[in-house]
């Protein structure tokens, strides 16, 4: 069994700053502190919105803060929040793990909230997936790929998905590898800040929480979470087995309570 630690939506700012009144760094921290407590990562998948200030020296700080935790392989998706130039310190290579491949979608465009999967989005992911002799494939991207009832949020998932995700399957695409066809096992993403399990395309899709603050969920506008689980920064473990299935189940990093000054 691979062990897959998804973080996401880490938010980090310029050194001893706060996000709405949140040490980004410290629920970070947190978070990495929590999920390699008891267990050990054989991959990381960061899928974005690392940087909240998209600075180099952030990004730096973020792959040293990981590497205090874990040498596992690492996965970095951009985020909207993410500027591609400045992340260039961050690992952005699909993985191969034993019989599986993790392969990133770069969802975001910089400077721009929507996601936009743009033809060499697709293109790159397709020659990686064709490429691959892995046996199964677990997809990354940013961007959600399902709706999480959030109108706020939900206009800028991923447009089309389910058309997008038979064409990355292989399944309405001519030309395409027949090994391609049926080996995408699942689908992980961010940008949420919340739990979110659904499907797309008949596949599994995954959203993790953030390892800052939480959106409140069904909110019609901007809202952070202030109920339940939504206090505490997150993260997923995700399970790769053999055999092609995938277990997943949400963390919470439970010794930081998210104080957001919000509604002062
Ligand atoms: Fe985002």
């Amino acid at each position: 069994m691979i062990n897959v630690l998804q973080i996401t939506d880490c938010h980090l700012v310029v050194e001893d700053g706060l996000l709405i009144g949140v040490d980004t760094q410290a629920s970070l921290e947190a978070v990495l502190r929590q999920a390699t407590a008891g267990r050990t990562p054989d991959a990381v998948i960061a899928s974005g919105d690392l940087a909240h200030d998209p600075l180099p020296a952030v990004y730096e700080r973020f792959l040293a803060t990981v590497r205090q935790y874990t040498d596992a392989p690492l996965v970095c998706t951009p985020g909207n929040h993410d500027v591609l130039a400045a992340m260039s310190a961050l690992p952005q290579n699909d993985l191969r793990i034993g019989s599986w491949a993790i392969v990133s979608l770069d969802s975001h465009e910089d400077e721009s909230t929507p996601a936009n999967v743009t033809a060499d989005d697709r293109s790159r992911v397709q020659q990686s997936l064709d490429a691959t002799d892995a046996e199964h494939i677990l997809l990354t991207a940013h961007h959600p790929f399902v709706a999480v009832g959030a109108p706020w949020l939900d206009r800028d998932r991923i447009q089309n998905a389910e058309e997008l995700v038979k064409l990355l399957t292989g399944r309405s695409r001519s030309g395409a590898n027949a090994l391609t066809i049926g080996r995408v096992r699942a689908i992980v993403f961010g940008h949420a800040h919340q739990e979110v399990s659904g499907r797309c395309a008949n596949l599994p899709v995954y959203g993790a929480p953030s390892t800052c603050f939480q959106f409140k969920p069904h909110s019609q506008t901007f809202a952070i979470d202030d109920y339940g689980d939504g206090r505490y920064p997150g993260f997923r473990w995700i399970e790769l087995q053999a055999d092609g299935a995938v277990t997943t189940q949400v963390g919470r990093a439970k010794d930081f309570l998210i104080e957001p000054l919000l509604k002062r």
